[in-house]
């Protein structure tokens, strides 16, 4: 695990530096609003699905300079996610990262607003960043994979089955598809983006990585719902308890604790066996998936 954190560590700073020069400058007009945008993403924040690009990548033998536009993308989709998930319209959390949330700290309308900038920003970045050494139409496809994950079909679809499902007893089958939509499709995409920046074309590979990153998607979720019930408004940087103050559909809610914990344990071990056809070079990859069941916030 230590290795791991030092290369989380190293990613983190990476990642964070690309993205300090991406996000517009507070004294650039309009201040309020760029200055709302930094608030949001600057603000610590694990940088898992960044690291999930760089790790990918390195697995298929890539550079991280090839790689700092798809990173910076998918944290700018995540950290939007965020800013309009706390909104009063959706869970209405005043704490986020440690920090008050970006509609507590700045207004509701700048909080909107910034977090649809931010959405902008990480296609513009896909479309434009030089240090992406890929065809055209590659980067095409990357566009269209973020879009896809975040969109309807994906982060935003799991974002609205959250919501109206909010008190409602569903199924098993309807949470998986829920977790798999709301948070599942942002982590795939990180895996998929950090994949498409290699030349390899190795099928076989690719579904391998596909599903290993589908089963970390759902674990993720899973240990969330988790943390939200065992963990500590401290250590979580956000407020503990507060799916069932919301009555949302959540893992230790439909099934209990105990059972979710074996979901995730299972799911970690599915994505483990995925990355058998891979040798050293994606142990990290296998450490994620691990810390991902494991962490504490
Ligand atoms: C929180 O994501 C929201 C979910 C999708 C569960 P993270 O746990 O990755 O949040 P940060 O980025 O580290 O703050
Ligand atoms: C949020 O799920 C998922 C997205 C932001 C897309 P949660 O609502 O469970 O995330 P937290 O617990 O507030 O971080
Ligand atoms: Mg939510
Ligand atoms: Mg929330
Ligand atoms: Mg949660």
């Amino acid at each position: 695990m230590d290795d791991l954190l030092n290369i989380m560590y190293k990613y983190q700073a990476r990642v964070e530096q690309v993205l300090d020069q991406w996000l517009p400058c507070k004294k650039t007009l309009p201040g309020h609003l760029h200055e709302a945008m930094r608030y949001s993403v600057l603000n610590g924040g694990k940088r898992i699905r960044p690291i999930l690009v760089y790790l990918t990548g390195e697995a298929l033998g890539l550079k991280p300079e090839t790689l700092d536009g798809s990173a910076c993308a998918v944290e700018l989709i995540h950290a939007y996610s965020l800013i309009h998930d706390d909104l009063p319209a959706m869970d209405d959390d005043d704490l986020r990262r440690g920090q008050a949330t970006c509609h507590k700290a700045f207004d509701e309308a700048t909080a909107i607003l910034a977090g649809d900038a931010l959405q902008s920003l990480a296609f513009q970045i896909l479309a434009q960043d030089e240090s992406m050494q890929t065809a055209p139409k590659i980067r095409l496809k990357m566009i269209q994979k973020l879009a896809e994950a975040s969109g309807s079909h994906g982060m935003v679809g799991g974002q609205a089955i959250d919501l109206i499902s909010e008190g409602q007893r569903i199924s098993l089958a309807e949470l998986e598809n829920l977790h798999i939509l709301k948070t599942g499709a942002l982590i795939r995409a990180s895996v998929q983006l950090g994949a498409l920046n290699s030349p390899t074309h190795e099928s076989n590979l690719l579904k391998k990585l596909d599903h290993y990153a589908k089963c970390i998607g759902l674990a993720f979720q899973v240990k969330d719902d988790i943390l939200d019930v065992e963990g500590d408004t401290q250590t979580l940087g956000k407020p503990q308890g507060a799916d069932l103050k919301h009555g949302k559909s959540t893992y230790p809610a439909l099934v209990g604790v105990k059972e979710a914990r074996q979901m995730a344990e299972d799911l970690h071990l599915d994505a483990l066996h995925s990355l058998k056809g891979f040798g050293n070079e994606a142990d990290p990859l296998r450490w994620i998936s691990q810390y991902i069941i494991q962490r504490s916030n």
